[in-house]
């Protein structure tokens, strides 16, 4: 029988390619516990840096699940967060726990934690030596410089706080879960649907909890230093931890540029959708509210297992 491209359903498609980065899986020793001692000056400078040019952005434009959340925490904007102080907090109110790691996880590990409520964090941040070090002898980074390789930063400014929030932390196990249903095929579809449907719920991913974003709502401003000037909230976690995208989001919305454009969230639409990782995103899609995201996903878990 000839093998049939599923992924010609699939729009937008560039070629990404993650070749070189390490990538571990549960076979692997993939646990690496923080060495938060040995973080060095350097490695807090680059930390401060990248907190404190975007802090009052996001007080003016990030959710209000998200401020709420980094409120709690003991999140610093001055030097590396403990992971040992933030992961109990997190386990108290929503029972997901922090699992420090050494990279880049395969899908069915990743699932596997995060249906266990576990989020695996990394503690080397980029432009760092240690960074560095690790691809000595491998070039991942794209023209522009981008790497998908996980920081610290994403992992902890950019995820953490809004896994405080209650609702979001169920939605981001609902994932998981069935992330790992999709890995373990009970429904023993073939190995290139298994694969369709990984990239679906990737696609998924990519355009919600880390790209995505919500229309404005004026009851967040209480929550704000400064009142938000644009129709948008900021909760996906990959703007979140991008100065170059939160501005981005800025300056497209006030028509000061025009790049990306802001689309109405279409659950079918985006998981046929593919994204490049490895640039400012010429598209956003904007939720009406969180609600909206939590019952779509609900409703369709039907979209990611697609039979042929
Ligand atoms: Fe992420």
């Amino acid at each position: 029988m000839n093998k049939i491209d599923y992924n010609k359903l699939f729009k937008n498609v560039i070629p990404n390619s993650i070749e070189g980065i390490k990538i571990f899986s549960s076979s692997d020793k993939y646990i690496k516990p923080q060495e938060f001692d040995s973080v060095t000056n350097l490695e807090n400078r680059i930390w401060s840096e990248l907190y404190q040019n975007l802090e009052l952005l996001l007080d003016q434009y990030a959710s209000r699940e998200y401020l709420l959340g980094l409120r709690t925490l003991p999140i610093p904007n001055n030097m590396f967060p403990n992971f040992k102080a933030i992961s109990p907090l997190l386990e108290n109110s929503t029972s997901w726990t922090l699992i420090p790691v050494a990279g880049f996880l395969d899908e069915e590990l990743f699932f596997e934690l995060n249906k266990d409520r576990k989020f695996p964090v990394t503690d080397i941040i980029r432009r760092s030596p240690r960074f560095e070090q690790k691809y000595l002898n491998s070039d991942i980074k794209n023209a522009r410089g981008y790497t998908p390789e996980p920081d610290i930063f994403h992992d902890i400014q950019g995820h953490i706080p809004l896994l405080m929030n209650r609702k979001y932390a169920d939605f981001m196990w609902e994932i998981g879960v069935l992330g790992y249903e999709i890995v373990k095929n009970k429904r023993n579809l073939t190995h290139e649907l298994v694969n369709h449907n990984l990239k679906r719920l990737q696609n998924f991913s990519w355009w919600t909890y880390e790209y995505g974003l919500l229309k404005s709502s004026r009851r967040t401003d209480k929550f704000r230093r400064v009142s938000n000037d644009i129709p948008y909230e900021i909760y996906g976690s990959g703007i979140i931890s991008s100065l170059d995208e939160t501005k981005n989001i800025i300056d497209c919305s006030k028509g000061k540029a025009s790049r990306s454009k802001f689309l109405k969230y279409d659950i079918e639409e985006i998981v046929l959708t593919c994204f490049d990782y490895s640039d400012i995103q010429d598209r956003y899609f904007v939720i009406d509210s969180m609600e909206e995201l939590y019952s779509s996903f609900s409703k369709n878990k039907n979209l990611f297992f697609y039979e042929g």
